[in-house]
């Protein structure tokens, strides 16, 4: 098997690379990454023990760099690659576009053009807005995006599904719901909290902090994507989760007892402009179609992870030390001189 994966070098794509070149060992596959902030060749550390692995530094929009690689034949494209944060579509929109939408679009008419056999387009859950406190949502809930990180991806989604049928490429769409596990980059709430507690620093906690998401590890959305790439009905989407839903404060007051901490740890801040309240996925049509549930128990799968984070000071401290420092200095510090103009 010959596959090209966008964004291996981020915290999704590269656990997934891990798991498939394990399971099989005989595949070529292209990892082609921009190394953004959010892109580190740590997290592919080992990988090159695999005889058909390849690393190719390049956009997912430079189309020069990308055909020839097309050209030779592909049996799959996954792509993971985008710009993933919340937090900062919201401070900085454009190049959320440029990646999630065009980046994507750039694939899909290489794909076409080339006969690519199988496009999966990792998407998430946030494609479909916010809920209230009852239902989840499922492939048939509409579309309705609220971040500019959302709408980029419900744009790339819509893109994918129209070469199917206008072309008749062979797409496939995964949405999932929250990850966490190892090589999550520090900016997200769960290693971020983690990170912070170890530190004993404060972990700022969005609004009243009864925001709920559906977790799920890694390692199961990385089974599930196995599965739909092997065995996926073309033109279908399919939602990833583990029904797992926790409030943020539930999640964070979970580490700190992991780590022996102290709750005064917790501080709120401002709350996330336009914040999704709570995500659930329903996710009976991967479960019945393709055989796929989540076996991974929330409590040590984070325990797990807790773990990995302790033993991968040099990993973390590393970016702390550069870009996300800064960001995350920027970014808490507003947040948080916003919150206590509000309190006075
Ligand atoms: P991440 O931010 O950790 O990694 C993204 C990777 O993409 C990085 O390695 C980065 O260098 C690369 N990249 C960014 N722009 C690029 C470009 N223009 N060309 C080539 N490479 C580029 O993200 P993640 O959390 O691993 O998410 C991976 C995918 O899964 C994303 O598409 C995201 O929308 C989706 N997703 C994430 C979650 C989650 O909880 N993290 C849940 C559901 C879906
Ligand atoms: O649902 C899938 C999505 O999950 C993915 O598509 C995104 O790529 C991924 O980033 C994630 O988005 P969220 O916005 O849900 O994840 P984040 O870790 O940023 O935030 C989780 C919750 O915690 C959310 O309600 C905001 C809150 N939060 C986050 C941070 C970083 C805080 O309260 N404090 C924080 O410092």
């Amino acid at each position: 098997m010959r596959i090209l994966v966008t964004g291996g070098a981020g915290f999704i794509g590269s656990n997934f690379i891990r798991y498939f070149l394990h399971r099989y060992p005989e595949t070529t596959l292209i990892n082609v990454d921009l190394l953004t902030y959010a892109g580190n060749l740590a997290n592919t550390e080992g990988l090159t023990a695999y005889a058909g692995y390849r690393f190719l530094h390049a956009d997912i929009n430079d189309r020069k760099k990308l055909e020839p690689y097309f050209a030779a034949g592909l049996d799959a494209v996954i792509n993971f690659a985008a710009e993933s944060h919340v937090d900062r579509s919201i401070d900085a929109p454009l190049v959320f576009a440029e990646t999630n939408i065009n980046g994507t679009l750039n694939l899909l008419t290489l794909a076409q053009c080339h006969g690519v056999k199988r496009f999966l387009q990792i998407s998430t859950d946030e494609v479909y807005g916010a809920l209230g406190p009852e239902d989840c949502f499922t492939e048939e809930s509409p579309l309705a995006p609220n971040s500019p990180y959302a709408a980029s991806k419900a744009g790339a989604d819509l893109l994918a599904m129209a070469f199917f049928k206008t072309y008749g490429l062979p797409v496939l769409i995964t949405r999932c719901s929250n990850n966490y596990g190892p090589y999550q980059f520090p900016e997200k709430l769960i290693p971020l909290a983690i990170i912070n507690a170890i530190r004993d620093e404060p972990i700022p906690l969005y609004g009243d902090g009864l925001q709920v998401r559906d977790w799920i590890h890694v390692d199961d959305h990385c089974r599930a994507l196995e599965r739909v790439l092997l065995n996926g009905r073309p033109g279908t989407v399919y939602n990833i989760g583990a029904r797992c839903e926790r409030t943020n404060l539930e999640v964070v007051r979970t580490i700190l007892e992991l780590l022996g901490k102290p709750e005064h740890l917790i501080r709120f801040v401002a709350d996330r402009p336009g914040h999704d309240r709570r995500y659930g996925v329903a996710v009976g049509k991967i479960r019945r179609g393709l055989g796929w549930e989540a076996q991974i128990d929330f409590q040590a799968g984070l325990a797990q992870t807790v773990d990995w984070y302790l033993k991968q000071q040099k990993w973390w401290e590393a970016i702390l030390s550069g870009e996300y420092n800064n960001y995350y200095q920027r970014n808490y510090g507003y947040r948080l001189a916003e919150k206590e103009d509000k309190d006075r």
